[in-house]
């Protein structure tokens, strides 16, 4: 397996990058794809040499071209971690905490990393803080233990950051947060989902670990379910890598092998998305039936100075709440055509949701919010679809 290849001193894209990692070694009638090795175990007799392939759990050549790349696109010098969703990758990061530390989070991270540190409060003694990530101040006021947060104060072990959130967009400033962490000794994790390696590289701002679901734009095709885990330090890497091969939720061959299959096209996906989402946008903002528009493209969002600022591209998640509440914001569900109604984000197909339809979404989520997740599609049909269901959904409410 080569790493992506560079001439020299000439620093390679992430879009090559994406294309070229993780390739097999350049040999007269070699494959140019990895190949998918199905085999639980390896031939293996007397002591284990360091990095041979034992057994699956703890490791296996069809992960590593997957993890090579993944890896090279957040700049680590480490390969990634491969895990068998976004959740246990997620998990695993928050074993780092000891019991009874205290974790800071966002308010409006994703429902299920909330649910799950929730889950670990109760059991294990773990202490939360939720944020409005986009308020620095508060956030290393939570993080030194100065603010009012009642959770029994004292410096935080770990600051989780999501950036932009899911689903409400807000922006962080992560390099200010990671700085502002590190000064009290406490871990940065940042969940990258929404805005892929291409958009944001948390370690280049010093960030400990990187966090995704790879089922949404890196794998891109809504066919799996995956999650991976990257650090930049040898010891972190070490134990989770550890943890890995304890806990179990290890990803299937096909999936890895599907996923770097998407990863070689997300360069080009995430650019169609982001155009797509960002001309929606600036024509929802003036449409009739829509009340409120969240993208960091427009000029009025809350995050758009930051995302200008920080991130490469603005992402394409819209989030959107029509006139006349929740009932309206499902019909205009029930009435799209092209659009799917469906969970999940990140596919090349356009999908949208209510986020509170969830009885675990966060209470300070509009409960008539819709969450827009833009695919690839061509941008008129998009508008078309939607502009028939906000007016049909309107209509309806007037009746
Ligand atoms: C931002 C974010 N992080 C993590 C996850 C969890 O990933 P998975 O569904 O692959 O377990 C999701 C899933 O929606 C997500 O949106």
């Amino acid at each position: 397996m080569t790493d992506a290849p560079h001439a020299d001193a000439h620093v390679l894209s992430p879009a090559t990058v994406a294309v070229t990692a993780g390739r097999p070694e350049r040999v007269q009638g070699g494959p140019v794809n990895p190949p998918v090795v199905l085999s639980s175990t390896y031939v293996s007799a007397g002591v284990p040499q360091p990095g041979e392939l034992l057994y699956t759990r703890n490791g296996t050549e069809t992960w590593q071209p997957f993890e090579q790349a993944l890896g090279a696109l957040e700049g680590s010098t480490q390969p990634a971690l491969v895990f068998g969703s976004g959740m246990a990758a997620i998990a695993a990061t928050l074993s780092l905490l000891e019991p009874g530390a205290r974790v800071v989070l966002p308010r409006h991270a994703y429902q299920m990393s909330l649910a799950l540190v929730a889950d670990l409060r109760e059991r294990t003694g773990l202490r939360l803080t939720t944020v409005d990530i986009a308020d620095t101040d508060a956030v290393l006021g939570a993080v030194r233990g100065t603010g009012d947060d009642g959770a029994g104060g004292g410096r935080a072990a770990m600051l989780w950051v999501e950036s932009p959130t899911n689903p409400m967009l807000e922006v962080a400033d992560l390099p200010a947060l990671v700085a502002g962490a590190h000064e009290v000794g406490a871990l940065v994790a940042v969940d990258n989902t929404f805005a892929t390696p291409l958009g944001q590289r948390p370690l280049s701002h010093g960030a400990d670990v990187v966090v995704h679901s790879v089922t949404k734009y890196l794998a891109g095709h809504s066919d799996v379910v995956l999650g991976a885990l990257v650090t930049d330090d040898a010891v972190l890497h070490a134990r989770l890598a550890g943890y890995r091969s304890l806990h179990g939720a290890i990803a299937g061959p096909w999936e890895v092998w599907l996923a770097l299959r998407g990863l070689r096209t997300l360069a080009l996906r995430v650019e169609r998305a982001q155009a797509n989402a960002t001309e929606l946008a600036r024509r929802l903002a003036t449409h009739p039936a829509v009340a409120e528009v969240r993208h960091p493209s427009l000029p009025t969002d809350p995050g758009h100075e930051r995302a200008t600022r920080l991130l490469d591209g603005y992402g394409s998640i819209l989030g959107i709440r029509p006139h006349g509440g929740p009932s309206v914001a499902d019909a205009v569900v029930d009435a799209v055509r092209l659009w799917l109604p469906a969970t999940s984000l990140g596919g090349v197909e356009s999908s949208l949701e209510r986020r509170r339809r969830f009885a675990t979404e966060s209470l300070t989520v509009p409960p008539d919010l819709l969450r827009l997740s833009v695919g690839i599609e061509d941008v008129e049909d998009l508008w078309a679809d939607l502009d028939q269901a906000l007016r049909t959904a309107a209509d309806g409410s007037r009746r």
